[in-house]
């Protein structure tokens, strides 16, 4: 008898948790609820054969039914929840999505476009090194060859900060201190900001990055930086670009050059991002000039070296498409946060 009311308390569970699983919504769940466990349910139906028992039996059974009660009610209950989760997902949140990730800043392109080019050149052999935003009149031109009466002194129409303090119209002057610092073998790579009494437009700014560059030891020839800067052009804009020398100018290197890449968008073909030149200019070089050896106190006749200064902020204005140079320094999140 009592092995047989447990039986039947088994086969309720086992039926009752199979209903309750596929039941659909609230209302069907209440009827189980009623069908199973109400006063006049099966439950109850069950427990009608414990007047049959002995009191010694009957709390065994008593206990069993409690159980299985508690059991199916939870079921209805958990069923019931997951039932008003589907039919209105939005009012519940659901533990299992990702959080939203929050925005912790970008890398500015400029930045990134640095980097970069750092990274090439360590490869190559060049150090980092970082030089002073404000400069002395003597490091910034006449150590760089550029006596106080040359045209280039008002070409770069500068910020002066007093008689002899202004703010960099160009890393170069991190050549004559490096120089300054340390014997040849030299190999750095400077970034850094310069200024220069510019419009701000579109393809101006009065602050934007240099990037600086400096080789000096002894046997260095023009094949060297040739070869140095079309490695890194490869490097930075892919295997296939090519090069450009143009003769220049530059007081502080003899020889001088532009150097022009093929350009990026249109492969060389000529498009409107390169003024349908098919090529972008990269930055001014050329061999350092034997008077600005002189100066920083090294031997001309002994050493020679090259030096170029890249523009980062046009380079990365053709890498990533931006069309004007305010974008990079109006710091605008709705245009930064597009690199990471
Ligand atoms: N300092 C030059 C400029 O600002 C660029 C340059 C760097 C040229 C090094 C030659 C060598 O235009």
């Amino acid at each position: 008898m009592v092995d047989d009311l447990l039986e039947q308390l088994r086969e309720l569970e086992k039926e009752g948790a199979g209903s309750i699983a596929t039941a659909d919504g609230a209302e069907e769940l209440e009827r189980l609820r009623v069908d199973l466990l109400g006063r006049k349910g099966r439950l109850t139906g069950i427990l009608r054969g414990l007047g049959g028992l002995s009191p010694e039996e009957r709390p065994r059974v008593g206990a069993e039914a409690n159980r299985v009660k508690e059991v199916l009610s939870a079921r209805i209950d958990e069923r019931k929840a997951a039932c008003e989760v589907a039919a209105a997902p939005e009012a519940h949140v659901d533990l299992t999505l990702p959080g939203r990730a929050r925005w912790r800043g970008g890398v500015h392109p400029v930045t990134l476009v640095v980097d970069e080019i750092c990274d090439i050149f360590r490869d190559l052999g060049f150090s980092r090194v970082r030089g002073h935003e404000v400069e002395t009149v003597e490091y910034n031109f006449v150590k760089l060859n550029t006596p106080l009466d040359h045209p280039a002194v008002d070409m770069h129409d500068t910020f002066y900060l007093g008689e002899s303090l202004l703010l960099r119209t160009h890393t170069s002057p991190v050549q004559a201190r490096v120089m300054e610092q340390f014997r040849p073998p030299v190999r750095v790579v400077v970034p850094g900001m310069v200024f220069r009494r510019d419009p701000f437009d579109a393809s101006h700014a009065p602050g934007f990055e240099q990037l600086e560059g400096l080789a000096v030891d002894e046997g260095i020839t023009f094949v060297d930086f040739k070869a140095t800067i079309s490695e890194f052009a490869r490097r930075f804009f892919g295997p296939t670009t090519k090069t450009r020398f143009r003769p220049s100018f530059f007081p502080f290197t003899e020889p001088s050059a532009e150097v022009d890449v093929s350009c990026q968008l249109c492969g060389g073909a000529g498009c409107s991002a390169c003024k349908r030149t098919g090529w972008m200019e990269i930055g001014g070089a050329g061999m350092v000039d034997p008077a600005v050896f002189e100066a920083v106190g090294y031997d001309p006749e002994r050493y020679t070296g090259f030096a170029f200064g890249l523009g980062p902020a046009r380079i990365a204005m053709q890498r990533y498409g931006i069309p004007d140079i305010r974008l990079l320094y109006e710091n605008d999140v709705r245009f930064l946060e597009q690199f990471v």
